[in-house]
């Protein structure tokens, strides 16, 4: 095969066999396809789009790429759920416990942050002696014992994903729905679960910020795990404001713990029932998703999902006692309230601003590699839809007292609220819901 007529074909817009797909993804890692070409191919499908069948071809080539996670010494059926990013995405601390407390099983490989997003390993991170990096025996026996263990993604798995994406960064071919589907479904395959829930963000926050391209996301994304022999089913949401109030790390793991606790966000409780419900009915413990959702609901105010956070904790060498007493997870230098410059009610909160002023206050990182401050964060005592008055906290930093820092992130953060004289109903949370079966709005 010549790799110049292949670039040149899918800038043609002719669609390239499941063999030729392989080739760029065996090429690019072995290095004789050089990154150059590699992006003009990335170019060509920004361009081109790529068919179903193309898109499920190279969602194998870069699952395949390399370590393909074998859960099968694991009892029952494994659940998974991914969501594609947004700005205070608590979820999968509050989910997985609360999951596994309901009968489901979740053997789940999670992430760090992305572009302006927050991941899950760097909150888990924050608790006290918490391990992320089990061995495969110790994550399998941690999962038959408990039903639930989050450990950190290593670099074995889906290393294409990891070069490609590192392209897709700086050649402005992120914004591609099959590169996107490819990239999640690639890492979610080889991660091993049965059956997958996908929570596809839209709104300002999110990589999707249209839902038609939200919905064609959730659809293609769908059909690649269900041709791949999984159980899926998607659901779109809306990330039209950061979701809870927490953003950051310790602090949002304080949030997922007061959540468990029924002291939570209103949205995020929203969202992890409506999640949880949909991996409960995906494993067969329950039959309609009606009975499912209260199964959830019931953990919730029986602190079962609590209780089960705590074993997940100890089981991977952290501090329970997090949970009865957070003030030990890392605490800021400096909590700092920035007060409202006018009077009304929040109309808008641009997740994406708020995203960037928490990680210009620190709690992202720098460079690749670099440490972040876990103890930094943002919380927002007002939404949208909150009264507000000239004066009153809009929202207080958790900062490590640097005035160059918090000066940035306050100019930032101010404009990223909108405050007007009309009350307006918060946005709804959940708008679809996808299946093989079809698409229904909710
Ligand atoms: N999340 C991913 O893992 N990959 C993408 O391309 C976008 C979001
Ligand atoms: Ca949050």
């Amino acid at each position: 095969m010549n790799v110049y007529e292949l670039i040149k074909k899918k800038r043609d817009g002719l669609q390239l066999s499941a063999d030729e797909i392989r080739y760029f993804i065996v090429g690019m890692l072995s290095g004789d396809i050089p990154d150059y070409q590699m992006a003009a191919f990335l170019m060509a499908v920004y361009f081109n789009g790529m068919s179903a069948r193309e898109c499920f071809d190279l969602t194998m080539a870069m699952t395949q790429s390399g370590e393909q996670v074998d859960l099968s010494g694991i009892k029952g059926f494994k659940v998974d759920k991914h969501s594609t990013g947004g700005v205070g995405d608590t979820t999968t601390l509050v989910l997985a416990p609360l999951v596994a407390a309901s009968g489901g099983i979740v053997a789940k490989m999670t992430g760090r942050e992305l572009g302006h997003t927050g991941g899950t390993v760097d909150k888990l991170e924050s608790i006290p002696g918490m391990r992320v990096a089990l061995d495969r025996d110790e994550f399998v026996d941690t999962v038959n014992r408990i039903h639930v263990s989050l450990i950190s993604q290593t670099a074995r798995l889906a290393p294409a994903d990891k070069q490609l994406y590192a392209l897709r960064n700086v050649t402005a071919t992120v914004d591609s729905i099959p590169l996107i589907a490819a990239s999640i479904m690639s890492k979610k395959l080889a991660a091993g679960s049965d059956g997958i829930v996908l929570d596809v963000k839209t709104g300002q926050g999110a990589f999707m910020q249209k839902y038609e391209d939200a919905l064609e996301l959730a659809k293609t994304m769908v059909k690649i795990g269900e041709e791949a022999g999984r159980r899926m089913v998607a659901l779109i949401t809306a990330m039209q404001q950061p979701l809870g109030r927490a953003i950051g790390n310790a602090i949002e793991v304080r949030e997922a713990i007061d959540t468990l606790a029924e002291n939570g966000p209103s949205d995020l409780v929203a969202l992890v029932t409506e999640l949880g419900g949909e991996m409960l009915l995906m494993s067969g413990v329950a039959s309609t998703r009606e009975a499912a959702k209260s199964i959830i609901a019931k953990n919730l105010a029986n602190r079962k999902g609590l209780d089960k956070l705590a074993e997940l904790i100890a089981a991977q060498g952290g501090d329970r006692s997090v949970i009865d007493h957070p003030d030990l997870l890392p605490q800021p230098a400096l909590k700092l309230e920035i007060a409202s410059e006018t009077t009304g009610y929040v109309t808008a909160i641009d997740a994406l601003a708020v995203g960037l002023a928490s990680r210009v206050l620190g709690a992202g990182r720098t460079t690749k590699d670099a440490a972040i401050d876990l103890s930094i964060g943002i919380y927002l005592n007002k939404k949208i839809g909150d009264r507000v008055k000239t004066g009153e906290t809009l929202a207080v930093l958790h900062s490590d007292g640097d005035n160059k820092k918090i000066k940035a992130a306050t100019d930032i953060f101010l404009k990223a609220y909108a405050i007007g004289p009309d009350r307006i109903e918060p946005p709804k949370l959940l708008l679809a819901r996808i299946t093989g079966a079809g698409v229904e709005e909710l």
